[in-house]
Parts: C-alpha cells; structure tokens; sequence
C-alpha cells in the first residue's frame, strides 16, 4: 500500500487541520494510507508518526493550530538530509505532503535533491507564497483584521483619536492591504510602500478638520522606517514603527491636539477557528494533492488561482516574494 507522510512546516495557521482531515478522508478512498508526523521535521526524525484514521480527524474541521503539531526546524545540511532520507526509507514513505509557507517550501525544494518525493500545500497566514492565489490561513488572518478594526472604531470615534493598529504579514502587505480594506482603515502603511509621512498627516489633518476626528491606521509590523522619524520622536530603533509613527502624528500636528493609542493585533490573527474560504481551499487543495500522488505526479505544490486548483512544478522562483497586487492597494485607497 502506498504511503502518505503528512506535517505542518513553519508557523502554524488557521485551515491546516481541514487540509489534514481532507487529507485522510480522499486517501482512504484511494486506498492510501496516511501517516501523521507530529511537529515537522523534528517529530519524523524522532520517529513520532502515527496513522491517521478517518476517526483520528474527526471533528477537527473547525479547529485552528494542527493536531500535529508544527516546527520551524527543516533539514538543510546534507547530513540532516541523509537523516530524512533514511527516515522516509524506513517507514516506506511514498510522497511527503508538507504543509507550510516559506519555510516548508524551502524545505520541498531542499529534499528534491536528494531526491524525495513530496507535494506542497501552501499554507501561511502571509499569503506571500508566488505559484498560487492564496494560502490556507489568509482569508482567517484577514477576518480577525476586520474584527479588530470593526471594534477599534467606536471606540476610536466617542474619543477622537488615531487608532494604530499593527498587523503581521511582512514584508508581503496582503494582510495589512486585505485587512484594512476589508476593516476600512483610513490608512494602510505597509513594507511595499514604506511611510509616506506627508501624505499620512494630511490624511488625518483633512478627516479632522472634515469633522472626522478619528482615524484608524493599519501598519505593518517590521516597517522600515528612516532613521530621521526615531530621532524626531527621540526614540530608539527598539521601539516598534507603529508607535514611532503614532509619536510622530502627535509631534507634527500639535495644532490638532492629536491623541492616539496602540494595538498590536499579534497572535490573535494566527488563532482561532479557520474562517470557511480557508476551510474550502484547504479541502480542495488537499484532495488535489491525493490525486497527485495517486498518480504519482510528486515535486508539485498545489495552489489555488482563483477558484480552479492548479498544479505547479518544483522550481526555486517558488521561494519569490508575492508582495500584495498594486490593484488592491489602489482600491484601499479610494476609500482614505
Ligand atoms: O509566517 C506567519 C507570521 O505570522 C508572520 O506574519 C510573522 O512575521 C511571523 O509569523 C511571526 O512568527 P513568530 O513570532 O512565531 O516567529
């Protein structure tokens, strides 16, 4: 009987337990059998691999994180390598299924070499991964986003103040775009196209003296800011750019009387329960993959161009940074 090893690679995120039960389900069909490896690389060198039944990934569906657990670690030299090929040897492993971002592409592409069959399901809250239109876990980061801003207005609104709200997905901006679009943000600030200082404050100025006297600004975490704004502000570079850029609006419009507040959204938006678009991608990329190796079509990452499931070979533009498209940039513009 053919054998599937399937692990989650790198961050963990919301949707890769519906890929894992999708997983089990389609491969018990295809007389598969599929073994889970708990915690990445680290669990299947440590020899914690597990069958999964049908009854192993029941009632998962709606649960964030992985019930395998996740690692960053990935083999890289050649004898942690040798390592995993011998693993794969000793417990008859036809094709990994590796489930992951940036990290576990490298890793796909780094076993390739040494000639291991895999097939990589996309899955990162990032959604900056080129070969497809999304990853698992996008669509859960982007809601809790919009959950955030929903909430950070009212409150932002009864006492007039700026609200910055510091969102995860650098330096790709699909999460901070995607997010205050989709949460109204009044400004996004993200890697992709640094801090316009000038066109921020005027922003605000003119909601201001327009009689809005709040305003929420989305930015992304690891901004790179000039080294100008921390001394302006007389701050450290240790200090988080969205708070250097909040000393900042409040230095340069006195005039205003600018008050503002902080919220790093974190954790939060890696958490929780998948939304169902991740749900639905990751059960469709999932059954995809089962196909493939059903037909021994290995060293392909499945990915998703707009509702079609695509199949692509391995290649090292894999690791290329899908930085969010300039259409949706635009369009969060319109509405600051
Ligand atoms: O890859 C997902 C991600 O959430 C990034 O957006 C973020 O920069 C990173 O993980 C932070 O992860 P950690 O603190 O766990 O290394």
């Amino acid at each position: 009987m053919r054998r599937i090893a399937i692990l989650c690679v790198g961050n963990d995120c919301p949707g890769l337990n519906a890929a894992i039960r999708a997983t089990v389900v389609k491969s018990n069909m295809e007389d598969l059998e599929v073994v889970g490896v708990k915690d990445g690389f680290e669990g299947l060198l440590r020899d914690q691999l597990d069958v999964l039944t049908r009854n192993s990934v029941s009632g998962i569906l709606h649960r964030g994180g992985t019930i395998l657990g996740t690692s960053l670690y990935i083999p890289e030299s050649d004898e942690e390598v040798n390592k995993v090929v011998e693993k794969v040897k000793q417990y008859s492993i036809t094709c990994l299924l590796i489930l992951g971002g940036r990290i576990g592409t490298r890793a796909a592409l780094r076993l390739m070499k040494a000639n291991v069959p895999s097939i990589l399901i996309p899955a990162t809250i990032d959604n900056d991964l080129p070969f497809t239109d999304f990853s698992i876990g996008f669509f859960t980061a982007v809601s809790h986003v919009t959950d955030a801003l929903d909430m950070l207005h009212s409150t932002a609104e009864a006492h007039h103040r700026v609200m910055i709200v510091e969102t995860m997905g650098r330096p790709s901006g699909w999460i901070a775009t995607v997010g205050g679009l989709a949460g109204g943000a009044d400004y996004v600030i993200t890697n992709a196209e640094g801090f316009k200082a000038e066109d921020l404050l005027a922003k605000i100025r003119s909601r201001y003296e327009g009689h809005k006297r709040f305003s929420i600004v989305v930015v992304e975490d690891g901004l790179k800011l000039d080294q100008k704004f921390y001394e302006e502000v007389g701050v450290t570079q240790e200090t988080p750019p969205a708070k250097v850029i909040g000393m900042y609006i409040q230095k340069a419009l006195k005039d205003i009387n600018i008050e503002w507040r902080y919220t790093s959204l974190g954790y939060l938006q890696r958490g929780g329960s998948p939304v169902s678009m991740d749900r639905i991608i990751a059960t469709m990329m999932a059954t995809r993959a089962v196909e493939m190796v059903k037909a021994a079509r290995v060293y392909h990452a499945v990915g998703m161009r707009g509702f079609t499931v695509t199949e692509v070979p391995y290649s090292e533009s894999m690791l290329n940074l899908k930085i969010v498209d300039e259409y949706l940039r635009n369009l969060a513009k319109l509405f600051y």
